[in-house]
């Protein structure tokens, strides 16, 4: 390979067999996790991947066990042709990029099922509340890709903020010997965070999700410590109950605060803590999740 190139995979073996005849970049590979239907969210992490290290591992793979809804799973969009085509826009950068995008039978040798893994109740709340079963199917998934893909720098965005809480305390349940880098939501110019299930709204729907990111900049601008009479995270709660009833069209499913990096709520302020708002609404039909800093 003289010019970086995709190359894509489709089994595991493939996979080892092309990582060992690159010698030269095995000392620094970087991999993003994804189930596709790339947008330029999923491209920041993957361009961040290729900045940072030699070679770059793109995972393509809807992974049954973490859908607790079948519709959820049957709707979800494959897009590989175009999801290589935006990853070849990727190649200026110098960095070859493999695509490892297996069957399941590749990926699960024992069978599709999901392991039962101990969070610690991080993954009972909040999307795990409202989609069971849930982190159980993502830790099985990502244990699976960290045994197929030797990388040292493993790439997630904070979008799906409970995620990535979850794969850091699974990389520390697998004393895995890799690098976790969170990567900063992307969001339509509007604010509305990228997501593929975006594309299940009309343009004006979208247009109104931009509710979301205004109501959680609200929420931000009142509860940072810096805030003139900042308000408690009661407070927001209330803050928040009150803009969805002036907003009937998001039916909230969630809204809390928590710890950064925890997923327990908040009552009261603690100097020096660092914080952070999360919210899922459903909307159109669509369920949405978002978060910001405090
Ligand atoms: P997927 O939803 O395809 O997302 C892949 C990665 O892209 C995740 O780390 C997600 O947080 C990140 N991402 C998605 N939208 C983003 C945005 N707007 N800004 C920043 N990052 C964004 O998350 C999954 O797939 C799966 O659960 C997976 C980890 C691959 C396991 O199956």
């Amino acid at each position: 390979m003289n010019h970086p190139e995709i190359l894509l995979l489709r089994h595991r073996i493939e996979l080892a067999d092309s990582l060992a005849k690159h010698t030269q970049w095995a000392s620094s590979i970087g991999f993003v996790p994804t189930m596709g239907a790339l947008h330029p969210g999923h491209l920041a992490l993957v361009e961040r991947a290729a900045l940072e290290n030699k070679a770059v591992v793109v995972s393509i793979f809807v992974n049954p066990t973490q859908f607790n809804n079948a519709q959820d799973l049957a709707l979800y969009p494959h897009t590989l042709d175009r999801d290589l085509a935006l990853l070849s826009t990727l190649l200026h950068l110098g960095t070859p990029i493999w695509v490892y995008a297996p069957g399941a039978e590749d990926l699960y040798s024992d069978g599709v099922k999901a392991q039962s893994f101990d969070f610690q109740g991080l993954d009972s709340v909040f999307e795990g509340a409202d989609r069971p079963g849930h982190f159980n199917g993502v830790g099985t998934v990502v244990s699976l890709l960290w045994k197929a893909v030797p990388a040292h720098r493993v790439y997630f965005g904070e979008k799906d903020y409970q995620q990535l809480c979850v794969v850091q305390a699974l990389k520390r349940m697998e004393h895995r010997d890799l690098e976790i880098i969170p990567c900063p939501i992307v969001r339509e110019p509007n604010g509305l965070a990228m997501s593929s299930r975006n594309e299940r709204l009309t343009d004006s729907q979208r247009n109104r999700a931009a509710w979301i990111y205004q109501t959680l900049q609200e929420v931000a601008d009142r509860g940072r410590a810096a805030a003139p009479n900042r308000l408690s995270p009661h407070g927001l709660r209330s803050l928040v109950t009150r803009a969805a009833q002036e907003a009937p069209d998001f039916q909230i499913a969630y809204f809390d605060i928590v710890t950064e990096g925890g997923m327990t709520p908040v009552d009261q302020w603690v100097t020096g803590e660092k914080y952070r708002a999360l919210i899922a609404v459903v909307f159109h039909g669509v369920r949405l999740i978002d978060n910001i800093a405090l």
